[in-house]
């Protein structure tokens, strides 16, 4: 990313986010900022607090401390009504999918058109079919999401968040269970969204191999906080060992299981 567009305000900026479920401190006071065009990859050990952290950014969860500026205007601050407007600058692609299990694949991905008032069922057809066809889906439009497989139901969920392209996309293990072929078309697809449609994107992820493909910077979250962040030159570089034994995927003796 070039030095002059990093000296823009971020379109997002988390400043000092703390969350505690239960006895748990999950973030410690996480700051990061995402700018508008980037790909920003968030990487961190399982359970380290990331799907937690995407939920702060559309409002799914309210933070114990801290703000969440989206251009500007803290959505911690506002209730279900007010975050409707913002809601729909953003798509996401959770962790397990979340399909309706009572829609087929083709009504699950025209949900948001559908949503949106949408009436044209011509339109909407062309763009399912469209959508299916870029997360390499065409063909299982009927299918009922109990009877696909984890990779699957994945493809159908990305296809359905991108199907009115938000300016923002966060995407919680994108390549997660899928082959590489998929992973890589997926990666494919996460950099032609952002290079065709500027889409804005934060990635989650555990697979450097997708951090190297999509990323235009890394941060990583350890212990409630984000430890590292930088270009992934930078990440390459670093020899902080936190970050070596995640990219170089060694277990930490002295912090092993939680
Ligand atoms: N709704 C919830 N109720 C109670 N605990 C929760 C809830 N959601 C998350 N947690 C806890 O918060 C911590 C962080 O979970 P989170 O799902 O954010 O991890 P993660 O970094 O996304 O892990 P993974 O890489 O395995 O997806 C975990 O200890 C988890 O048990
Ligand atoms: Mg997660």
């Amino acid at each position: 990313m070039a030095h002059e567009e990093m000296t823009r305000s971020p379109l997002i900026d988390v400043q000092n986010l703390t969350q505690k479920i239960g006895p748990q401190e999950i973030l410690r006071g996480v700051d990061l900022s995402i700018y508008a065009g980037e790909t920003l990859v968030l990487l961190g050990k399982s359970g380290g607090g990331k799907s937690v952290f995407l939920r702060h950014l559309i409002g799914l969860m309210k933070p114990v401390e801290g703000r969440i500026l989206f251009e500007g205007q803290d959505i911690a601050q506002l209730n279900e009504r007010q975050l409707e407007p913002i809601r729909r600058k953003i798509g996401m692609l959770f962790q397990d999918g979340a399909l309706f299990d009572s829609l087929n694949v083709f009504d699950n991905v025209a949900f948001p058109l559908r949503e949106h008032r949408q009436r044209n069922e011509k339109e909407i057809r062309d763009k399912v079919y469209e959508s299916l066809s870029l997360v390499n889906m065409s063909g299982h439009e009927d299918k009922m999401p109990v009877n696909l497989s984890g990779g699957m139901r994945k493809r159908v969920a990305l296809a359905r968040a991108i199907i009115s392209p938000p300016s923002v996309i966060l995407y919680d293990e994108p390549t997660a269970g899928l082959d590489p072929i998929v992973s890589d078309s997926i990666n494919k697809l996460i950099r032609h969204l952002q290079k065709q449609l500027q889409v804005t994107s934060v990635v989650v992820t555990h697979d450097m191999v997708s951090t190297n493909h999509v990323g235009d910077r890394v941060a990583l979250l350890d212990r409630g906080k984000i430890h590292f962040w930088g270009s992934l030159q930078e990440l390459a570089s670093s020899t902080d060992p936190v970050v070596r034994n995640f990219v170089e995927g060694r277990s930490d003796e002295n912090n092993d299981i939680e």
